[in-house]
């Protein structure tokens, strides 16, 4: 193990916890020493200082995890690493990094006879110590040789270990980007169910906090949402108040959901949830900006704030569940496309089964999901399933009048909006893009087709 940051350090004791010998390497001695000292009487532990001591007291062919931060940090550990590796070493990259850096690195590790293997890996802290959800890309060889192990150390449901093989090159990474896309989009409808709730509805954190409860009783089953109603009972001893009221609201972000949705933008997918969600990380960065146009506004305006009733609640029950299942159709259509275009052959059912235990996705949804493409295998988007479809008109229902009404409130939900444009736009036959091209070829000659004639026309 290379990296004993939080994820890297509880893999480690994951894989000490199975009897399994390892070695590990910080470049800061120190968190190899604190880590040694936790698990001085397990004999199955080599600390080791120096990258070469490393590789030295490893088995051939060395089997290597690197768990550092994407990008630099991980190009540098391979350059210094491959000066003392061989042919036929495994490199597996368990970070969250880049798919196309992944498949640069490959391609130049190949050139060395190193296999370089692009691990996605969900779970956070606790799923790293407990069982991960693993899913490996690159060389099907290098993932062979690995297989046990991957199975022993990630989560297991009903018996199937959550660890597999996606394909080739970089898609281990490709997926994991993704998961963490949807991964955006689940926290942010989390987020704007809160503020309905919250401010709109004007409900304590309690009753919110019990309201979530119940939603985990019957279809939204998820891991976040148990997370959502853990973290909203943390209350602040002095203050004694709910510590959610006290923590900022500037989100951050490392990467993975803006990657998402740059990708798609390449490769042709739309995935408006994911792009909103993103967004709406970046728009709460700008907090002068908001809290300075949110004193004007209040000097100025004479409106008085409006609330939605509680009655709405199913409603936003049945939109929260909608928001879910097209967030997740965007994802999966994003897979679907981008494994055609790069050929990875992703099996997409395969891969929702890696998802049901580890990763922080999880959710009763990737069940229902998997049905889904039992049924439907080859599916181009899970909305064309007629079943799923069937659903969904009956929940388009709740959300359009949900949004109707806080429409006149000032309670932004960007997830909801984008869920319901890119339900109505997606099942439109005729758009009015036409319009779009006409303009095109008026102001840039680009053409156009028609809907009557075969070819490529002008206006004259
Ligand atoms: C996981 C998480 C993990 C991490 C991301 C979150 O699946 O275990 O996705 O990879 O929490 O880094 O990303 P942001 O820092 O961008 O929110």
């Amino acid at each position: 193990m290379i990296g004993l940051g939080v994820i890297g350090e509880n893999l480690s004791l994951n894989i000490t916890s199975k009897n399994l010998p390892i070695s590990v390497y910080d470049k800061f001695h120190e968190k190899t020493r604190r880590f040694y000292e936790k698990v001085s009487s397990n004999l199955n532990i080599t600390p080791t200082y120096d990258i070469e001591e490393f590789v030295k007291s490893l088995e051939k062919p060395r089997k290597i995890l690197l768990l550092v931060p994407a990008g630099n940090p991980v190009d540098e550990v391979l350059t210094e690493l491959i000066r003392h590796l061989d042919k036929g070493d495994i490199v597996c990259d368990c970070g969250n990094s880049f798919y196309k850096d992944t498949e640069k690195r490959q391609e130049a590790l190949q050139r060395r006879g190193i296999i370089f293997m692009g691990v996605g890996v969900s779970g956070g802290r606790e799923g790293a110590y407990r069982g991960l959800s693993i899913m490996v890309g690159g060389d099907k060889y290098g993932y062979l040789v690995m297989k046990e192990f991957w199975e022993e150390i990630s989560a297991k449901v009903d018996g199937d270990a959550c660890a597999g093989y996606v394909g080739d090159r970089g898609s281990g990474h490709f997926v994991k980007m993704v998961h963490n896309g949807i991964l955006y989009t689940i926290l942010q409808s989390i987020a704007e169910a809160y503020d309905i709730m919250r401010n709109g509805m004007g409900m304590d954190v309690d009753e919110v906090k019990t309201t979530f409860e119940d939603w985990l009783r019957d279809k939204l089953a998820s891991y976040l949402l148990e997370l959502t109603v853990e973290v909203l009972q943390k209350k602040d001893h002095e203050l004694e108040i709910p510590l959610i009221e006290l923590v900022s609201d500037v989100a951050e972000q490392k990467g993975t959901g803006r990657w998402t949705s740059q990708t798609a933008l390449e490769l042709g997918v739309p995935t408006p949830s994911i792009d909103v969600a993103v967004t709406y990380r970046t728009i709460s960065t700008f907090r002068e900006v908001r809290k300075t146009l949110s004193n004007n506004y209040l000097k100025t305006s004479n409106s008085k704030i409006v609330k939605i009733p509680r009655s709405f609640l199913p409603d936003l029950e049945k939109s929260f569940y909608l928001s879910m299942i097209i967030s997740h159709a965007q994802g999966l259509h994003l897979i679907k496309k981008a494994s055609e275009i790069y050929g990875y052959s992703i099996d997409l059912k395969k891969l929702l089964k890696l998802w049901r235990g580890g990763s922080v996705i999880r959710s009763k949804i990737i069940y229902r999901l998997i049905e889904v493409l039992e049924r439907s295998p080859g599916i181009e988007n899970i909305l064309l399933d007629e079943e799923v479809y069937k659903e969904v008109l009956e929940l388009e229902r709740a959300l359009r009048i949900l949004l109707s009404h806080l429409k006149s409130t000032d309670i932004p939900t960007p997830l909801l909006d984008s869920t319901l444009n890119y339900l109505i736009s997606m099942r439109r036959e005729r758009l009015p893009t036409n319009i779009i091209q006409l303009l095109r070829d008026r102001f840039g000659y680009h053409g156009f087709e028609r809907i009557d004639k075969s070819g490529k026309f002008h206006l004259e």
